[in-house]
């Protein structure tokens, strides 16, 4: 495919970077990943141009109302939301799911059931646990199989119950790289009246992401695991939203989106949130043309963006393939995640390792002296790692390149890899 690398490098201040004459390479974008310069430019004008508190109707203030309503803007049209009334912005997505997860437990009773995957990262699986425990609620656990690395929805049937209101699942594994069927998910949860609260923390930077289309009821991410600031987003149906009763001081707003979201944000970081949407509305403007048909049925930009996101997982394949084809070359290494050819499109590029004999913080400790950025352990994956039996041996290390990164890299990283396994 016709891929400009170094017109899209070009943009990342942080990728030019060297340390005493030494490249760098990140691989560590699944924990956060480098910003443009769009976004440090829209962070630097609100700190200049709209630094005030909201609504106070003078000039400043009004700047920082246009943050907040073009951000939420541009979080809908990258999530196909249908208004941007139904976009909450947060500390993070841990925060915001612990803050939701109170308002939502006002509307079950014990003995209630909720559903939780084993291969979710900790954030989507302890807010419940904890509201379980304050309010006597059944949790059930969805499986995966460790050989396909995949769920196998015939035993979410055989969880639910007429007691069954949420089902909380990722978009994708931040630990095996799989993606996960959650509009069928969504779909068997919404036509039994069961609540669905979706993850996207790692789909967000890969996948094109339709809520409309997936169906379900809430959807939270991160901003910079998408090339913007440290920013979390809800996304909740406006239906459901309504139902629910907001923890939140007595003075704040009742309307929706607002009233979800607990004293003042950060207007620098979520103007940085408009800044990375923008970032993939010119990618799929300037290079992703074609992809646009595809996504003709949605609003015209986010056509634009969702085309930049099809064409950009497109390359990210290529590095998936590159990096998976390399790790097999070397002995005694076991990826944890899909490697099938046929089966790239199911997963992400980020790609978990383990290797006989071998603790995998030292691994990623080895590379990191050679200034290649990798992440081990389990990465709050806790019950991925345990499923996995490899909690007590240090769990896995984590290659996570995104559409920033060349195959050039990864051919750098293997052969990096193959060298330091002989001083460990
Ligand atoms: C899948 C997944 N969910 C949730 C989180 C937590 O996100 P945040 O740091 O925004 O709370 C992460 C962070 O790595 C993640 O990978």
């Amino acid at each position: 495919m016709n891929y400009n690398l170094d017109e899209i490098r070009r943009m990342f201040p942080a990728l030019s970077i060297q340390d005493n004459g030494r490249r760098r390479i990140y691989f560590d974008n699944p924990a956060g990943t480098q910003v443009s310069n769009q976004v440090v430019e829209a962070m630097r004008d609100c700190l200049i141009e709209s630094n005030a508190n909201i609504l106070g109707g003078f000039e400043t203030s009004n700047r920082a109302d246009r943050v907040l309503s073009e951000a939420r803007r541009a979080m809908a049209d990258f999530l196909n939301a249908s208004s941007s009334e139904e976009i909450i912005f947060g500390q993070n997505m841990t925060t915001l799911t612990l803050h939701l997860s109170r308002s939502i437990g006002r509307q079950l009773s014990s003995g209630d059931e909720i559903i939780l995957s084993r291969m979710d990262h900790d954030a989507n699986i302890s807010p419940w646990l904890l509201l379980a425990e304050d309010l006597n609620l059944e949790i059930k656990w969805l499986p995966f199989n460790t050989e396909t690395f995949e769920f196998d929805l015939n035993e979410l049937d055989t969880l639910i119950t007429n007691r069954t209101k949420l089902i909380c699942v990722g978009g994708a594994s931040n630990l095996l790289g799989t993606i996960n069927n959650i509009k069928a998910i969504s779909q068997k949860a919404g036509n039994m009246g069961i609540l669905t609260y979706i993850d996207a923390v790692q789909l967000a930077p890969h996948v094109a992401i339709d809520v409309q289309d997936i169906g379900c009821d809430f959807l939270v991410c991160s901003a910079y695991k998408f090339f913007g600031p440290h920013q979390g987003i809800l996304w909740g149906k406006k239906e459901v939203m309504h139902l629910l009763k907001p923890y939140k001081v007595r003075p704040a707003t009742e309307e929706l989106p607002s009233c979800f979201e607990t004293g003042t944000q950060s207007h620098e970081g979520i103007a940085g949130i408009t800044a990375s949407v923008d970032y993939f509305a010119w990618i799929g403007d300037k290079y992703a043309k074609e992809y646009v048909d595809k996504n003709q049925h949605k609003n015209q930009q986010t056509q634009v963006i969702h085309a930049a996101l099809n064409y950009l997982f497109e390359y990210e394949s290529t590095l998936t393939d590159c990096l998976i084809e390399g790790l097999q070359t070397i002995n005694h290494l076991k990826i944890q995640g899909i490697t099938e050819k046929e089966a790239l499109q199911r997963r992400l590029p980020t790609v978990a390792f383990t290797i006989k004999g071998k603790k995998s913080p030292d691994i990623a400790a080895a590379l990191a002296r050679e200034n290649i950025f990798v992440w081990s352990g389990h990465s709050y994956a806790l019950e991925v790692i345990k499923t996995l039996d490899l909690y007590d041996t240090g769990g896995v290390v984590r290659i996570g390149p995104v559409h920033y990164n060349s195959s050039k890299e990864i051919e750098d990283f293997i052969k990096t890899l193959e060298k330091v396994l002989g001083s460990i």
